[in-house]
């Protein structure tokens, strides 16, 4: 296939306005659409909204439009088995199938696929009568992490630094509805693990099937204040590369995880493909565990990722879609790029919708704010969600990127908005 080719992402995020933006720039890309898209995604000329999002009408709309390869960015498509759907009509996508989805989507699956293969993870048991979960809490004490085993936007996780929080999270997934998390065969069900410490990154990789090829290393912020303080987000903030992530450290992340989960995906007959994202867990000793799998890529991981890769997207993804990855070399901006995410008033919990943008900075050649939650109205940027926006810089040094990313930050206004003043910190300590 050599002529330009319609492309498709599907999503709405940061994520998805970072892979259009980087599949823009293609030479074998003619157009770029994203389903549904969000405001920045419409501000860009080049760029064309698609408002879609039930998963047959999507594969409906990309037969009618020729669209040669499709990319999903979040979760739940993934989960509602779009790439099955696709697949089925023979249209090109990359990204794994609803059953390998499972990584993601379901914590019991993760966890006993883990278990069974070996892959370094936290001691788990899985419970769905209260009665027995208090029970397993008392008798192994705090601290305890409680997970709601299905997809709840990176809130289905809570840390119990005392029995009485395990409790209280137990009672606030299993027994009263407030989450609304059901697992893949309906009802509620949690994951009780035990209690890892270390410093956390983000290992995030390329699947085809045959090979895997990894990203650039990168890291996320999860809490929503400064100094890692406050309730758990969807990511506060990301940067590329990773120092935690040393040579040693990926070499057991592939040796150890990646590697033994592509191959017992295969080995139970659920063969993935796409990105595969391990949450890691980097012990004082030496020793990576995994805590979750995501079956995409991280947001905000990669809007700092993609600002440091100068390979061509569109011909490494429909590498991955033919099992060529083994063919490609990814090459990456020697520069440090960080990504500052500004949310609205009121996220996690109650983010506040529908506050007009009124400062947005125009993008440089070092620094672009990719938009989440934002659409456009009457002709104005609005807040829409949670995430709104993430200003991501490059920089000589990750010092040189946070000042670049805070310096676009400036930039923005919106009533109610908010940030953390200190994503990198980790890296900038070290
Ligand atoms: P998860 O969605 O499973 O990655 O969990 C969200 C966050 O909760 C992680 O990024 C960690 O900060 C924290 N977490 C999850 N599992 C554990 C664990 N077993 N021990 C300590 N912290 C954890
Ligand atoms: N930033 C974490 C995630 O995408 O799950």
């Amino acid at each position: 296939m050599t002529e330009p080719m319609k492309v498709l992402v599907v999503g709405g995020g940061g994520r998805e306005h970072a892979l259009a933006w980087k599949l823009k720039q293609s030479r074998r890309v003619a157009q770029v659409y994203v389903a549904p898209g969000n405001g920045g995604t419409a501000l860009d000329s080049d760029l064309v909204n698609v408002p879609i999002t039930d998963v047959r009408a999507l594969r409906e709309w990309a037969q009618a439009h020729g669209i040669a390869l499709t990319v999903v960015g979040p979760e739940a498509p993934l989960a509602a088995g779009v790439v099955d759907e696709f697949r089925v009509h023979g249209l090109r996508i990359f990204g794994p199938t609803q059953a390998a989805a499972q990584l993601e989507s379901s914590k019991a699956f993760s966890k006993a696929f883990m278990q069974r293969h070996g892959i370094p993870t936290a001691a788990y048991e899985t419970f769905s009568d209260p009665a027995q979960a208090h029970a397993y809490v008392d008798r192994v004490g705090a601290p305890i992490v409680v997970k709601a085993d299905g997809l709840a936007a990176g809130k289905g996780v809570v840390v119990a630094m005392t029995q009485a929080e395990a409790h209280e999270a137990i009672d606030f997934m299993l027994v009263d509805t407030t989450l609304g998390v059901a697992h893949n065969e309906g009802g509620a069900r949690v994951v009780i693990e035990s209690f890892l410490q270390g410093e956390e990154a983000s290992f995030i990789v390329l699947c085809d099937g045959k090979t895997v090829t990894a990203l650039a290393t990168s890291q996320d912020h999860k809490r929503l204040l400064d100094a890692d303080q406050g309730p758990n987000t969807g990511g506060m903030g990301a940067y590329s590369p990773a120092p935690v992530v040393t040579p040693e450290v990926h070499r057991r992340a592939m040796e150890e995880i990646i590697l033994p989960t592509v191959r017992g995906m295969a080995a139970d007959g659920i063969p993935y493909t796409g990105f595969l994202y391990a949450g890691l867990m980097i012990e004082p000793s030496g020793a990576v565990k995994t805590l979750e799998f995501n079956c995409r890529m991280g947001d905000p991981e990669t809007q700092p990722i993609l600002m440091r890769l100068q390979s061509d997207l569109a011909e490494v993804l429909l590498a991955a879609t033919e099992q060529r990855l083994d063919q490609m070399t990814l090459l990456w901006d020697d520069r440090v790029a960080l990504g500052v995410v500004v949310a609205a008033h009121g996220y996690p919990l109650s983010p506040r919708k529908g506050d007009p943008i009124t400062r947005l900075p125009a993008d440089s050649a070092e620094a672009v704010v990719f938009h989440a939650g934002t659409v456009m109205k009457d002709g104005q940027v609005v807040t829409a969600g949670g995430r709104v926006l993430c200003a991501t810089a490059l920089g000589a040094d990750l010092a040189d990127a946070q000042r670049k990313a805070y310096a676009c930050v400036a930039g923005v206004a919106f009533d109610g908005m908010q940030y953390r003043r200190d994503i990198g910190y980790r890296a900038l300590k070290s």
